[in-house]
């Protein structure tokens, strides 16, 4: 379906060709003066200056090739130039409608769609996750679901980080507190037992433990490289321990996402890439593009056109480790194969920004990924306290996601329960739904890269640009629509007759383009916009207009089409942002 400022502006093209003119000019907007028309074009203008003619005369000319046009209820030229229209209900009401039997509601899909991976969560394994990983996963589900609507293939990677030194601090931790384990011994030959030596909780224990330790005891810290080193060189005993802190702390973080609503599609991580590190070291000596500097081997990924300095890309240490960049790369390589994608998105903090500069080009300088293949990072602000700094408990330490949710959530269940709408038996999952919706909203309603402050009595307020807005919003339509009899369809939308009932079809009509917007831009903060003005209107047409009350069936049924149709739509977008609505709040 074409999207309406497209279906106006044809029309409005033809009308400037017709009067002599370029039909180039004749492209409409929606009006910034809502109080004087509903759509507007500023064509006139530049074409006075071509045509040598007032502004106004082009216009005139325009509206007079427009007059007795289905599309419009009116068309006027006012000065300087401007030509100002407004819709004729039953073409608006024919425009929707089509709206509502449509698929995607006549969004048009990707017309080249490709196979996307998209990298996101990144949790780091054994390390609890914090309000970091938080955005990385929020703006990822979303934009894993916006691609997919649009027809492309989505791969969602959770690409945890399970291969570094925090495994050997918790090894050799593990291996402190527990030395007769097994898995230290070496001249052990039999089955490792199959239940692991530590609890999900313990291992959370263990990791800051183990940390705080290296930064004060350098022995500690020297045996937990080796550690770190010897589960690298795949000695049997403590890639046994590895394959339980893996299990362990898989299922947590699945729980974890779950809770979230986020989810992914592969499970890999950094280990996954380790075996195709010796090939693509290998590989890229052969191409003469590494270089050895001070020990390690490097990229050098400075280009001509730089005006800042691009340090090159290092793989392998002077200590013959290998690095986050090394890692990345060599995933690319097994994404490459097993994938095929016609484009990689990242989704970390803004502060990785850099790295992935040299990832890329040094992937792109290894023919890792054909030129066809676009790799992409969208770095993500910080989220705030109230202070301004980043996001801390209030006793100054790393928020723990379970926790934060946990608050988010026993604050909205107060205010449930004091509400005393929602049944007993339905709290729970509420208080849940509408928690997500404060925390995701709340964090998807700002454009990705900037920075924001978490504001739980700002994001949970049931007023406001505010998830639990929306999903209010949706409730009450669904109310609504529980105790209409009648059939409902879109076919019966009528005419607006109000003011109401047209600013909220016209309210409707400006989804494809919000959504167009998002995709393009990585920007589901385009559809939160979008909804929050489409609540806007549904919230004043149902204070303006008797629904249940209406005693013309016809009228009535016009109504509750009207408010389905406004339902449908905010309930795709919030399930592209990743959360939905409860029946009763
Ligand atoms: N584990 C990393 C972190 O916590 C994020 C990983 C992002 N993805 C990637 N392919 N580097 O910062």
């Amino acid at each position: 379906m074409k999207k309406i400022a497209e279906l106006i502006s044809g029309r409005v093209s033809q009308a400037f060709e017709a009067a002599g003119f370029d039909p180039a000019y004749g492209k409409v907007t929606v009006s910034n003066r809502p109080d004087l028309c509903e759509y507007q074009c500023n064509g006139a203008m530049p074409a006075a200056k071509v045509y040598h003619r007032a502004p106004i005369q082009i216009a005139q000319a325009v509206a007079a090739q427009l007059e007795g046009e289905a599309m419009f209820s009116m068309v006027s030229a006012v000065n300087p130039g401007f030509l100002n229209f407004n819709l004729s209900p039953a073409w608006l009401r024919d425009y929707v409608a089509e709206m509502g039997r449509s698929d995607r509601f006549g969004l048009e899909a990707e017309a080249n769609p490709r196979t996307i991976v998209i990298d996101y969560g990144g949790p780091n394994v054994a390390k609890p996750l914090h309000v970091g990983h938080l955005r990385s996963a929020i703006i990822g589900e979303s934009l894993k679901r916006i691609d997919r609507y649009f027809g492309n293939q989505v791969i969602g990677d959770i690409h945890m980080g399970d291969w570094g030194l925090q495994m050997g601090l918790i090894i050799e931790e593990v291996h402190e507190r527990q030395p007769d384990l097994p898995y230290f011994d070496p001249d052990f030959t039999g089955d490792y037992p199959a239940e692991a030596p530590f609890t999900i909780s313990e291992l959370e224990e263990i990791y800051p433990c183990a940390s705080g330790k290296s930064k004060v005891d350098e022995d500690f810290a020297r045996r937990a490289h080796d550690a770190t080193y010897k589960l690298q060189q795949g000695d049997r005993g403590y890639r046994a321990i590895w394959d339980h802190i893996m299990r362990i702390s898989v299922a947590d973080l699945k729980k974890n996402y779950d809770n979230l609503s986020v989810s992914f599609d592969a499970w890999l991580g950094e280990s996954d890439a380790q075996p195709y590190i010796p090939a693509m070291l290998e590989d890229m000596k052969a191409q003469g593009i590494t270089t050895e500097s001070e020990g390690a081997l490097v990229i050098d990924v400075q280009e001509e056109t730089d005006t800042k300095e691009v340090p090159p890309c290092i793989l392998v240490k002077s200590d013959g480790a290998t690095l986050y960049a090394t890692t990345d790369l060599a995933t690319l390589i097994q994404r490459m194969q097993d994938f095929h994608p016609g484009k990689v998105l990242y989704i970390t903090d803004k502060r990785q920004a850099l790295h992935f500069e040299q990832v890329f080009r040094a992937a792109r300088k290894a023919k890792i990924v054909p030129a066809e293949t676009e790799l992409q990072h969208l770095g993500f602000g910080t989220m705030n306290g109230k202070d301004g700094k980043p996001f801390k408990t209030r006793q100054g330490g790393v928020m723990r996601l379970e926790v934060l949710i946990g608050e988010v959530t026993d604050y909205v269940r107060r205010k449930i329960t004091e509400n005393q709408v929602v049944a007993a038996e339905e709290v729970e999952d509420t208080a849940r739904r509408i928690a997500m919706a404060a925390l995701k909203y709340g964090d998807l309603s700002n454009q990705p890269t900037k920075d924001y402050v978490f504001d739980l009595e700002r994001f949970a307020a049931f007023e406001g640009n505010t998830g639990p807005y929306i999903l209010y919003t949706i409730v009450r339509i669904k109310s609504i629509l529980s105790k209409y009899q009648g059939q409902v369809s879109s076919d019966k939308l009528l005419p607006p007759e109000t003011k109401e009932a047209k600013d909220l079809m016209l309210a409707l009509t400006g989804f494809a383009d919000a959504l167009q917007q998002a995709y393009q831009d990585n920007a589901p903060n385009d559809i939160c916009g979008y909804i929050y003005s489409l609540a806007g209107a549904a919230n004043k047409f149902y204070h303006e207009t008797r629904i249940l009350a209406e005693p013309d069936q016809e009228k009535q049924a016009g109504y509750v089409a009207l408010m389905d149709l406004t339902r449908q739509v905010l309930e795709t977008c919030i399930d592209l942002l990743g959360f939905e609505a409860p029946e009763r709040m």
